[in-house]
């Protein structure tokens, strides 16, 4: 049992704490709260319980992950609510996110319709900072920045924003569900780009099927799915009252739970 007490406190976020690892300085511990926010920490609430779902959908989703290939922060789950992961060289200020389907915000500032099919995935810088609420990178500045200052970073982390969500959305659709985007972060490990943070009901949005064999290549696939069905922190961002947002945060517990029977097969086969 690790006594996180007994440890240094290194950081405290919104919905984590950084716990120095004695034995170990290359490593920290991360505990999640039972905190939620949303509105880029306008909405706030604590619902007990949420801590200990996130968690084994965090610990679910980056085993898969590790398992496939991907270079992730995460090492071990020693306990309820604690992960232990490689600590961070270098924070990286932006969210990453990558849209298979268009939903939320996107539809407001780039007028596309609800249920629009991207394909390629589109991916978007960012920067991290809630009072003035996480401003978007322009795309062609972000180009200009690799070509001209070699800011490789960014290809890095475009690259494997948008394999993860292949990766992921190729193992939710095992289990009848559309994962239609995704918020992600990453830092420097040892000289290289790395996914860090955690991955929950908070980091994508996900909409189960409307029936079984959907057809997902029409330009909008908005009928093919359900979105009133949704398990994700848009219940909470919703309204929705707090033994709703847990059973929500149940259901996917119960999904992510099954990756670690899906072959490794069908998850390498998509590069
Ligand atoms: N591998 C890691 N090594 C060290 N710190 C980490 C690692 N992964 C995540 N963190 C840090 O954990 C802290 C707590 O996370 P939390 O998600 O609660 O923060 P937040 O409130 O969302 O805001 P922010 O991430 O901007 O600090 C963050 O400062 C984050 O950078
Ligand atoms: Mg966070």
């Amino acid at each position: 049992m690790i006594k996180l007490d007994n440890l240094t406190r290194i950081a405290e976020g919104k919905t984590k704490i950084v716990y120095a690892n004695p034995e170990d300085k290359s490593t920290v511990y991360l505990f999640f709260k039972d905190d939620i926010t949303a509105g880029d920490g306008i909405k706030h609430d604590v619902i007990p319980g949420k801590a200990a779902l996130d968690w084994q959908v965090n610990r679910d989703c980056f085993e898969y992950l590790n398992r496939v290939g991907v270079k992730t922060h995460y090492i071990s789950s020693p306990q309820e609510r604690v992960i232990l992961v490689k600590k961070l060289d270098r924070k990286i200020d932006l969210e990453v996110v990558s849209r298979r389907i268009a939903a939320g915000s996107i539809m407001k500032w780039r007028g596309d319709e609800e249920g629009t099919r991207f394909d390629p995935v589109i991916t978007q810088f960012h920067y991290k900072d809630d009072p003035l609420h996480d401003p978007m990178l322009d795309d062609r500045y972000v180009d200009y920045l690799i070509e001209a200052k070699g800011a490789n970073e960014y290809t890095a982390m475009r690259k494997m924003n948008g394999e993860i969500l292949v990766h992921l959305e190729r193992a939710l659709a095992q289990f009848g569900v559309q994962l239609v985007d995704l918020k992600l972060e990453y830092g420097i490990i040892a000289d290289e780009v790395h996914l860090i943070d955690e991955i929950s009901g908070g980091s994508f949005r996900l909409w189960p099927y409307q029936r079984e064999n959907p057809d997902l290549s029409q330009p909008n696939v908005l009928s093919e799915l359900n979105p009133d069905g949704r398990l994700d922190k848009d219940t909470y961002r919703m309204g929705g009252n707090f033994a709703e947002v847990l059973l929500k945060f149940e259901d996917i517990v119960k999904i992510t739970s099954g990756f670690k029977n899906l072959s490794n097969t069908t998850a390498a086969d998509d590069t």
